[in-house]
């Protein structure tokens, strides 16, 4: 097991970006028409991210979620979700997804062995995602996360980026749907992360003022005790038993109690969503470092971590977008898209 890094915080969660590629474009995260695309051939293989896992887990990691990009387009998905999932146990399998391939593939998910997944659902309105994420394709959201809830893969949470003059007017209504499925919404601040090169502090609708907004028309709304308190969300009950959470990364960050390393799609173990950079572990990898060599680095770059990226950025006085476009493409690996939202 590996020690906590230098502000005491332990390894426990793995997220696992399998793919830099997406179907959807939202605005918060790939607003260009082009991007520089990892080389294929430095992308994980299935065997290669299901070595790193189970070195991750022998170093503490108990809980691995799959992101991208869209981790659904990586071909054969299930393939990897069996492989984690008959490796070393693990508390938490889960899946982040724009959803929109999700209702042809949930069933055969949960048999893989996936526990959860949680879907991007920023608007209820078909032409909203349209305009913000370039796709008609919104019914086949809403059905995959009817799938996946019927398939098992609960409890279901569903991520809304809130975005004010786009959808800060939805919060309700993404509330009651989020209650009439069975499932969770969690309502997240707008982050200035890479990809988001057009974020300003002025979009942003902090936990202070959805709470407020949400109050003024639903009454007293109580703090819900308990849960992981290394999780971002924070959750919220109404009046009326509603539940829901609240993720203040840009205005009141965690960082404190983070516990999650990063695998970017093409191997390089990144200590937080801010860091410039990584451990080349692809690299090594394929040097042919042995399990006991790459344990060593994944746990030494641990125990020297210091990273509290959000917290740093809250600092910044005049804060505005994190990179520039052209950072970005010179370094793909600073996407959100490429180190897993
Ligand atoms: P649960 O295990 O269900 O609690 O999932 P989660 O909330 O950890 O994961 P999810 O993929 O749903 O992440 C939700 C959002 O939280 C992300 O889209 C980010 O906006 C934010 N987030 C996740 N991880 C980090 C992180 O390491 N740092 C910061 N600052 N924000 C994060
Ligand atoms: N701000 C907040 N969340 C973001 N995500 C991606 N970009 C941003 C951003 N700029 C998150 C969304 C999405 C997940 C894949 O990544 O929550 O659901
Ligand atoms: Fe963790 Fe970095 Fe996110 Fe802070 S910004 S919560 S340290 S990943």
């Amino acid at each position: 097991m590996t020690g906590a890094d230098r502000l005491g915080r332990p390894l426990r969660s793995l997220r696992v970006s399998v793919t830099d590629h997406c179907n959807l474009r939202c605005r918060y995260c790939m607003p260009e028409e082009h991007y520089v695309w990892l080389p294929r051939s430095s992308i994980l293989s299935f065997e290669e991210i299901a070595r790193l896992a189970g070195l991750f887990t022998e170093c503490g990691v108990t809980k691995v979620r799959l992101t991208g990009g869209e981790p659904l387009l990586r071909h054969d998905l299930v393939k990897l979700v069996a492989m984690l999932a008959a490796g070393p146990r693990l508390d938490d399998l889960a899946l982040t997804t724009n959803g929109l391939l999700l209702a042809d593939q949930a069933t055969d998910l949960r048999r893989a062995g996936l526990h959860r997944v949680t879907v991007s659902l920023d608007t209820l309105r078909p032409e909203r995602m349209q305009a913000f994420a370039r796709s008609n394709r919104h019914a086949d959201v809403i059905r995959g996360i009817r799938a996946a809830r019927d398939a098992g893969l609960g409890p279901v949470k569903l991520n809304s980026v809130v975005i004010r003059g786009f959808n800060d007017d939805e919060l309700e209504d993404l509330l009651e749907f989020a209650r009439a499925e069975g499932c969770e919404v969690r309502f997240i601040e707008y982050m200035d992360v890479g990809g988001a090169n057009s974020w300003r502090m002025e979009d942003v609708v902090t936990r202070r003022e959805m709470l407020e907004r949400l109050a003024l028309r639903r009454g007293p709304i109580e703090a819900v005790p308990g849960g992981d308190p290394s999780a971002p969300a924070e959750r919220f009950r109404l009046g009326d038993g509603t539940r829901f959470g609240i993720i203040a990364s840009t205005s009141e960050p965690f960082c404190r109690t983070c516990d999650r390393g990063r695998l970017t799609a093409d191997g390089h173990f990144l200590l937080c969503l801010y860091a410039d950079s990584g451990l080349d572990l692809l690299t090594r990898l394929r040097e042919g470092a042995s399990d006991a060599e790459l344990r060593q680095q994944i746990e030494s770059a641990w125990r020297e971590r210091r990273d509290r990226g959000a917290e740093e950025r809250a600092a910044v006085a005049e804060r505005g977008a994190l990179y520039s476009i052209s950072a970005l493409r010179a370094d793909p690996r600073k996407e959100m898209h490429t180190r897993g939202g």
